[in-house]
């Protein structure tokens, strides 16, 4: 599998070299540096929150394959995924320039809240953020700060919400005003590589389709994929088994019915080799050029993969 270089041929057939086209990426003339950061907002004491809160406990929320078939345990599943979806939707509608990431945060918070639930990241870990906002070069875990979205950024939010015992988890990338038509062309192609690993998965083959439907097409756009971070088992727990590779390698985990997890591929303008912050949580691309990311929460039924987080 071969990834399109700068030189080739651009994918979308405009004979124009990559670079010159689909492939015109600039790094930023100012990198992302870390903000003034609020202290984490507080949840009411009648919203239920998960084990690792209500212990203060800052081990991981791992866990084995959560298969969901219970038809009350099946339904606040769904539940959480579609509160985490509506809070994304919130987000999403006001992304705008000038808005600061903690603004997001802040809306975030608040929609969860109004539906009874609890922020899953929200003293996960000691991160202590209700969602997680990732610009431009961020690949992931991004924390909200005091800098105000800029005309031709992109934002990941990155919401999951906790509610009945159950998390839901999604995220989606937005662009911010007007973008440049490579930058663009990087969020919708993340998302379709999401759809087609999505679409890939069928009860009893192994879960290593996903990464054989994202990585090529990647490849064949001219873009990275991160191998670092993948997918997650999710339910009861936030982070639990399998994990879910992005990209293809070999994984022993076949899908069955019920299975519960999520789908969250990061593509890359460049490099997808990465480093973090001080701050222990924002990781950012190493050449500092753009990156998209969208998550759904699924569950396998019927012999494939369904989106409860639409
Ligand atoms: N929602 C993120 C995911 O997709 C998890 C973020 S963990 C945090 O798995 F601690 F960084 F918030
Ligand atoms: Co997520
Ligand atoms: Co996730």
């Amino acid at each position: 599998m071969i990834r399109r270089r700068s030189n080739d041929v651009c994918w979308c057939g405009s004979k124009r070299k990559f670079k010159k086209c689909h492939g015109e990426f600039v790094a930023p003339l100012e990198p992302l540096r870390p903000g003034r950061v609020a202290p984490p907002r507080s949840v009411p004491d009648d919203i239920e929150r998960p084990w690792y809160v209500r212990d203060g406990d800052t081990r991981p929320d791992r866990a084995s394959v959560q298969i969901i078939d219970d038809p009350d345990e099946f339904a606040r599943l769904q539940h959480a995924c579609r509160v985490a979806a509506e809070v994304r939707d919130a987000v999403g509608a006001a992304v705008r320039p000038g808005i600061t990431t903690d603004d997001l945060d802040e809306i975030a918070h608040h929609a969860y809240i109004e539906r009874g639930a609890y922020p899953s990241t929200l003293h996960y870990q000691h991160f202590a953020k209700s969602i997680c906002t990732s610009v431009n070069e961020v690949v992931c875990h991004g924390i909200g700060d005091d800098r105000a979205l800029r005309e031709g950024d992109i934002v990941n939010v990155d919401i999951t919400a906790y509610i009945g015992g159950m998390h839901g988890d999604c995220s989606a990338t937005y662009t911010v005003g007007e973008v440049s038509m490579p930058v663009a062309s990087l969020v919708e192609t993340t998302r379709e590589a999401m759809l087609r690993g999505i679409d890939a998965i069928r009860t009893r083959e192994p879960l290593a389709v996903i990464g054989r439907a994202i990585q090529p097409f990647a490849y064949s756009r001219g873009l990275g994929v991160v191998a670092d971070y993948g997918g997650h088992g999710i339910g009861r727990h936030f982070h639990a088994a399998p994990h879910i590779d992005h990209v293809i390698r070999p994984v022993t985990h076949v899908a069955v019915e019920g299975m519960t997890f999520t789908v969250e591929p990061m593509l890359t303008a460049g490099t997808p080799e990465h480093h973090e912050w001080d701050d222990g949580w924002t990781v950012v691309t190493n050449d500092l050029l753009p990156t998209a990311q969208f998550e759904h929460t699924v569950i396998v039924r019927d012999g494939r993969a369904l989106i409860l987080t639409a």
